[in-house]
């Protein structure tokens, strides 16, 4: 039996019931397959339920204030898919007349919208013979058509989208992909698989050779670097001090006033002083936080001081109901708690 014929029998009695599956709605597909590019399904579910109940047409997301967008992303990470989403939407309605094209090429062009989410789109909404090649699909793929090469060298990774592309059922390219990551997921895992559960293992070349654990090799990841910061949490009255991001990482996000390096309680009023121009007093320690992102981890020291002064240029002074309606990143969460304690 071929390939894809073998597969799909497997998917017709293992696929996981999920609410993006056996749609063919473009816009559906998008905010799903945008959440599940570096999350995991069961973090995505409730997610994706509230996204489409808020939001449930390209049109609403597009005239959605960004804040609005951001507060029901809060806690998924990664946020610049978010702001992607909602540009792309903004251009759909714009520029494509609120229609989402079928076609990959086309779908490349709107905001957020690479190769992986432009096939995913294609083939799941609108039945299209094309490849979504996701880190899954380039495990099964590699280990099926036993490519050894180092998958982060470019041609490495056009050939494993080539094969993909070769292998996809021209009837239910859909379900084939989606097939092709619950494989990924559940059976050909990283290290050691289950070909004893695989429904094409006497397809695969890995199998026969007995060399799946090896494959494929991956790109060497630069380990995350770590930075020491220090976390004011300023209070005047029952208000605290935050900010909006406007840095890349994070942007629009809401935090505290954070400076680099540990510091002494004395260090900080004079370092408080230079930095925002306000005089604080009665620094006390408020405990430790650690967050890792994908290329950084922050070691948080939390401390607490009052002012009298007002919000610097850029700053708010905000009360803990205001700071229910913003979003906050998961990083600054135990911060939060802090704030709470304080007030309540
Ligand atoms: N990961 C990425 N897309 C997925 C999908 N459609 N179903 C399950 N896992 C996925």
């Amino acid at each position: 039996m071929p390939f894809a014929d073998l597969l799909l029998r497997w998917y017709d009695e293992h696929a996981r019931a999920l609410p993006w599956r056996g749609i063919h709605n473009p816009y559906h597909t998008w905010v799903s397959e945008t959440m599940l590019q570096q999350t995991r399904v069961e973090t995505v579910l409730s997610y994706y339920q509230r996204f489409i109940d808020r939001f449930p047409t390209v049109e609403a997301l597009a005239a959605a204030p960004e804040d609005e967008v951001l507060k029901l992303w809060e806690g998924l990470g990664y946020y610049r898919r978010a702001r992607n989403l909602h540009k792309g939407a903004q251009q759909v309605v714009r520029e494509f007349g609120g229609v989402i094209p079928a076609d990959v090429k086309e779908l490349m062009k709107i905001s957020g919208i690479g190769e992986y989410t432009a096939g995913a789109i294609a083939s799941i909404a609108f039945d299209q013979a094309v490849p979504a090649v996701d880190g899954n699909v380039i495990r099964v793929v590699s280990r099926v058509r036993g490519i050894r090469e180092n998958v982060g060298v470019p041609s490495v990774k056009r050939r494993i989208a080539q094969e993909a592309g070769l292998l996809v059922s021209r009837d239910r390219p859909g379900d084939f992909n989606q097939a092709m990551m619950d494989l990924g997921a559940t059976v050909c895992v990283p290290g050691t698989p289950s070909c004893e559960r695989c429904p094409v293992a006497e397809l695969c070349d890995a199998c026969r050779a007995g060399d799946p654990e090896d494959i494929p090799e991956l790109p060497r990841k630069n380990p995350p670097r770590a930075i020491d910061y220090d976390l004011c949490l300023i209070f005047n009255g029952d208000r605290v001090l935050m900010r909006q991001r406007t840095e890349t990482m994070l942007q629009g996000l809401w935090v505290f006033p954070m400076v680099e390096e540990h510091h002494t309680l004395k260090q900080l009023p004079p370092l408080v002083k230079r930095r925002l121009g306000l005089r604080v007093t009665d620094v006390q320690p408020a405990g430790e936080a650690k967050h890792i992102f994908t290329h950084q981890v922050w070691q948080m020291r939390l401390h607490t001081m009052q002012t009298a002064a007002e919000a610097p240029a850029g700053w708010r002074f905000v009360t803990l109901e205001e700071m229910d309606g913003l979003t906050i990143p998961t990083a600054v969460k135990k911060a939060v708690a802090v704030v709470r304690d304080r007030i309540k």
